[in-house]
């Protein structure tokens, strides 16, 4: 394939591939490997009309390690800022010979116009609440890393579930795989309708996390909330609110994940966050490795194209 737009594309061979070969270049990551050279002569460049810490410099460390000439456009200093159009935009830095363009914009839909418009391999990086696929691989990688597999492993992912692309990726992604998925939130941020996906959705925190073998926690995104949060940081983070207590109802063998950035004291407690149960920051080393993986698996589709 030539892009990577979204995990509903992809079958589980695929995401097993992909889980499969970042599981051979993690040394790589972790400085116990030699970086290798698959990408070498090739460009890629970072577009993210939204911000990112953890999404853009894994792509810059994922090409660098591979041997790729790595360029951030900076929108908010590009002409886009002078009104240029996204498909433009695509079409000028295609004629520069770039190979790949990883991009976040907060439009659902948004890659999937620009891989229509490119001879650039396109790969989402965040389109509106609609996927984050390569957030959605590297917890998949997490997962299968700590349990071996995702057959019957209940995952629950808790909080705002309304406006989060990783929710709705790996919920494609981990209903193919096997998994039972349990969504948890409040009303207004949840959204029943997404149990036609194969998922459950509950509004009782309790229950959801009662025997989890993963739990999830996502930011509270006040970027998306049109009309103010109901109900606010406070009572959410009361009720919703992950702490130790909450966590006691899981599997005893559970783990704790989390996208990030964690708004600290909301979603999470600094107690649960900083114990040992939680996986946050190996979820970033993996999530190089993945995003590695994935930039080395359309480079030997485009060769063999
Ligand atoms: N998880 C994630 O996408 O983080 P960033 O917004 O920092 O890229």
């Amino acid at each position: 394939r030539k892009d990577l737009l979204g995990i509903r594309d992809l079958s589980v061979n695929e995401i097993m591939t992909i889980l499969q070969t970042a599981e051979s270049m993690k040394g790589i990551v972790t400085g116990e490997a030699t970086k290798l050279d698959v990408l070498k002569g090739k460009s890629a460049v970072t577009l993210f009309y939204e911000n990112s810490t953890r999404t853009r410099m894994a792509f810059t460390m994922a090409g660098t390690y591979l041997g790729a000439h790595v360029a951030d456009l900076g929108v908010a200093s590009s002409s886009v800022q002078k009104g240029e159009s996204l498909v433009d935009t695509g079409i000028t830095l295609d004629s520069m010979g770039i190979d790949y363009m990883i991009m976040r914009h907060g439009m659902s839909g948004a890659a999937h116009l620009l891989a229509k418009n490119v001879k650039a391999s396109v790969i989402n990086a965040g389109d509106g609440a609609n996927e984050h696929p390569t957030q959605a691989l590297l917890d998949f990688y997490t997962i299968y890393e700590k349990k071996g597999g995702f057959k019957n492993l209940k995952v629950t992912i808790v909080g705002d579930i309304a406006h989060s692309r990783v929710a709705r990726s790996n919920v494609f992604g981990l209903t193919q795989l096997g998994a039972q998925v349990t969504l948890a939130g409040p009303g207004t941020l949840t959204a029943k309708s997404m149990e036609k996906l194969g998922c459950t959705v509950v509004t009782d925190v309790k229950a959801a996390v009662k025997d989890a073998d993963i739990v999830m926690a996502l930011r509270i995104q006040l970027e998306r909330q049109k009309g103010g949060l109901f109900p606010n940081l406070r009572e959410y983070s009361q009720i919703y609110g992950l702490n130790k207590e909450i966590f006691e109802y899981a599997k005893p063998d559970a783990l704790l994940m989390h996208p990030a950035p964690v708004n600290r004291g909301v979603e999470l407690t600094p107690e649960l966050m900083d114990s040992k149960v939680s996986v946050i920051d190996e979820q970033v080393t993996n999530g190089v490795a993945v995003r590695m993986a994935i930039l080395a698996l359309l480079q030997e589709g485009r060769e063999n194209a």
